[in-house]
């Protein structure tokens, strides 16, 4: 029986995952690999966009591996591989980047919110065609559906616009994917800027809790988290983000609804609550981050199941742009 196909990526922007990544992505992920064929990446040409000094590109590139596996994606299960090991992805952008509209590409919220804070100059043009490196990561894959958190939706709305563009114009070669998000956890926020999304490249540390970071300094900022002062753990988004923030990821981490979560500290304060949330916090991270060292601790073991595992994810990627090449006209080498 085939399974129907998942795709899913992160960029290796930072030395750990934050927690945002581990509920929004990695969770679902997990749990969807048995149901789906599932394809993860690591999109280090995606990080490039950014300034990076090589040797800790390739470093970080390692340890988001090792994070995927440590949280429980199977290599022998699942295809975990690292993006520029499969030379079909730049290869395919280039085709759909002449399918993209200059107009299209320049409404992305993400490029829009990037461009504007760093400027024109500062801005490069890979940062402008990054959302169609990123079509061509899932459309490469005949993708069905594509987990991700909330701030990637658009990104996978324009990748099922080129699908169907391309299918439309030159006969079907990609199947449409779906984004599948989880509502409530689509976006975590910053521990100290609640109505801000937590993220890799936050200003502030203090608001960010890192997967490998030390679980006395996750409980820390646990506890330091910011939240209002009527003291009452109870879920209002409107009103109360830091402490409705707080409950997202207390249910996430332990599979609970928030409304157990609220009985059980009704008339106890924040400081219980916190407190409750970092034992939680750091019984998840702990055992995650133990294992992600264990395998950092032998490079040369991680990079051969990177390399068996982009061997199969190349057979999927080649025959695709084969047949893409084909349709668009490109003289087939005999
Ligand atoms: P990236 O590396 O920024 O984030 C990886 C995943 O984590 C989710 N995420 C969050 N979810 C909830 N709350 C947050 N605060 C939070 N921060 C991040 C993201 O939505 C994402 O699912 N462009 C992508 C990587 C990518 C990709 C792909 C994803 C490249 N090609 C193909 C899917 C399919 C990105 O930069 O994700």
């Amino acid at each position: 029986m085939t399974r129907p196909r998942l795709y899913s990526g992160m960029q290796p922007s930072a030395d750990s995952l934050q927690i945002g990544n581990y509920i929004g992505a990695l969770l679902q992920w997990r749990d969807l690999q048995e149901a789906y064929e599932a394809f993860f990446s690591v999109v280090d040409l995606h990080a490039l966009t950014q300034p990076n000094d090589p040797a800790e590109l390739r470093a970080k590139t390692r340890r988001t591996a090792a994070q995927y596996i440590a949280a429980g994606i199977e290599p022998s299960k699942s295809t975990l591989y690292v993006q520029s090991h499969v030379a079909a992805h730049a290869q395919l952008q280039w085709v759909l980047a002449t399918l993209t509209g200059f107009g299209e590409a320049g409404r992305m919220t993400q490029f829009k919110d990037k461009s504007q804070r760093y400027g024109a100059d500062a801005t490069n043009v890979g940062l402008f065609t990054y959302p169609v490196l990123m079509a061509a990561d899932i459309l490469l894959y005949q993708t069905d559906i594509v987990p991700v958190g909330d701030d990637q939706k658009q990104h996978v709305e324009l990748t099922r616009d080129l699908a169907e563009r391309f299918n439309a114009r030159y006969g079907k070669a990609f199947t449409v994917p779906t984004p599948v998000i989880q509502k409530e956890t689509a976006r975590i926020y910053d521990l100290q800027n609640p109505t801000a999304k937590m993220s890799k490249s936050a200003e502030s540390d203090a608001g960010v809790l890192w997967l490998l970071d030390d679980p006395a300094v996750s409980a820390k900022k646990v506890m330091r988290a910011v939240t209002d002062s009527e003291g009452s753990v109870r879920y209002d988004r409107e009103n109360k983000p830091g402490v409705s923030n707080l409950l997202v990821i207390y249910a996430a981490l332990t599979g609970r609804q928030i409304p157990s979560i609220e009985d059980e500290y009704a008339g106890r304060g924040y400081g219980d609550f916190k407190k409750g949330l970092a034992e939680v916090v750091v019984g998840e991270f702990g055992p995650v981050r133990q294992r992600a060292l264990e395998l950092l601790d032998d490079p040369a073991e991680l990079d051969r199941l990177l390399a068996a595992n982009a061997a199969k994810a190349d057979e999927v990627a080649e025959a695709t742009l084969a047949d893409v090449y084909d349709k668009v006209g490109l003289l087939r080498r005999v």
